[in-house]
């Protein structure tokens, strides 16, 4: 691991800053109304390119397991880009290319950042966060309004974070998982609208959250964390991570429902 508390002491002092910048204006602001979720194509004044490279440096492990997953392909991949080619709607890039406008075809820098660490964690400056790290006891998720954003609750944290309660809850998903394809794309769809939330409601887990399942505990002691590699049925073994054993997974919602 190389983003132990002593790593930002290695940091130029010029970085810290710029990332000290990036992070931290709208802090003050937030502290007042609860961070919003993550969603599609979210409005940004920050360079996504430059700070995710930041997040990367010094959360090296995590940065491994999401490069090469289905969040980070999400634009280069080669089936969606199959299903763009006969359907190029800006509706579609707002999702798979959320770093970028989606009025036009990404930068291809912004189009390999996929659904990245900004997308999901910098939705109102500071980087969102859980109430517990390493979700080891968060309980289940707390209603919306219990939301407190607060300065590191550690020293080693070297970045100001905003925990909220619904970013351990199925809401740190739903913005991009739940909806419904725009009225006049009447088509056959490679892929049906996207109902994963209401599924996930009506199932026998809806008090899980997303990341129990999605998101298994990964390492040991001070390094465990929430494996970010997203694997799923469809992930092909040749972008399989090495690392994170996969915890025994529950049937999933959809399973359950198509047997019922
Ligand atoms: C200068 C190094 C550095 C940079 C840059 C950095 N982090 Fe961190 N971050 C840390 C360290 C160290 C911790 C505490 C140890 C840990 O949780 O890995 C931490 C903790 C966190 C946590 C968990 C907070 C908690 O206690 O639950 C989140 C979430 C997080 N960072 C997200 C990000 C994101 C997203 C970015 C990019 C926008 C980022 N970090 C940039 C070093 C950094
Ligand atoms: C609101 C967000 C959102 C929008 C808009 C969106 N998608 Fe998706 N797309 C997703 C999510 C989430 C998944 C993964 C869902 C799953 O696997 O159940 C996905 C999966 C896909 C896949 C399967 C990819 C694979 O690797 O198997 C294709 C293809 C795809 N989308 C094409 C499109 C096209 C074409 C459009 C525009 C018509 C579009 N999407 C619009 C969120 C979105
Ligand atoms: C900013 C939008 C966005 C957010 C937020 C988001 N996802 Fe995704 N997710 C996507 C897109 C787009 C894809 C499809 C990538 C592809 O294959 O083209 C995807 C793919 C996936 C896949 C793989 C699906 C497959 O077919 O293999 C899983 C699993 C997944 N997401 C789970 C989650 C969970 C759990 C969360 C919340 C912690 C989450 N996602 C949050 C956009 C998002
Ligand atoms: C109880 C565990 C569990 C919970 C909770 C859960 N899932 Fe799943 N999910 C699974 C399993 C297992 C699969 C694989 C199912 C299959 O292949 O039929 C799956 C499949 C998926 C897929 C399609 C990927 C694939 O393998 O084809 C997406 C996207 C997804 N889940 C997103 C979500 C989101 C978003 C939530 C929260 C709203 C959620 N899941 C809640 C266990 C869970
Ligand atoms: C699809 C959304 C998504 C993406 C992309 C994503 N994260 Fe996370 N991340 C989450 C969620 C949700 C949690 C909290 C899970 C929980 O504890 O329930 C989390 C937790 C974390 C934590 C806290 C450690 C822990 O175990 O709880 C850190 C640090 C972190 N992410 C850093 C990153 C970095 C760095 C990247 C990019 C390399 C990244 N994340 C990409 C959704 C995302």
């Amino acid at each position: 691991m190389d983003h132990e508390g002593r790593l930002p002491a290695k940091l130029p002092a010029a970085l810290l800053l710029a990332i000290a910048l990036t992070l931290a204006p709208s802090t003050t602001s937030s502290r007042r109304a609860a961070p919003r979720m993550p969603v599609p194509e979210p409005p940004r004044s920050l360079d996504p390119v430059a700070v995710n490279r930041d997040c990367e440096r010094c959360h090296a492990e995590i940065a491994r397991e999401w490069r090469g997953s289905k969040h980070q392909r999400a634009y280069v991949d080669a089936p969606f880009q199959a299903a763009l080619a006969k359907e190029p709607l800006p509706f579609c890039r707002g999702c798979h290319a959320p770093e970028a406008r989606s009025s036009r075809p990404p930068p291809p820098e912004r189009a390999e950042l996929g659904v990245a660490c900004v997308t999901c964690h910098v939705v109102d400056g500071a980087p969102l966060a859980a109430p517990a790290p390493g979700g080891e006891d968060q309980g289940s998720p707390s209603p919306a309004s219990s939301s407190s954003p607060s300065s590191p609750a550690s020293p080693s944290v070297p970045h100001p974070v905003l925990r909220d309660p619904r970013f351990a809850s199925a809401a740190a998903c739903g913005g991009c998982h739940e909806f419904a394809f725009p009225d006049h794309a009447a088509r056959r769809a490679p892929e049906p609208m996207q109902l994963t939330l209401t599924e996930h409601a009506a199932s026998a887990y809806a008090d899980v959250p997303c990341a129990r399942c999605h998101m298994p505990l990964a390492g040991h002691g001070p390094s465990a964390h929430r494996s970010h590699a997203f694997a799923s049925s469809r992930r092909t073994p040749e972008r399989r991570t090495p690392g994170p054993r996969a915890q025994r997974r529950p049937r999933s919602p959809r399973a359950a429902r198509r047997r019922s």
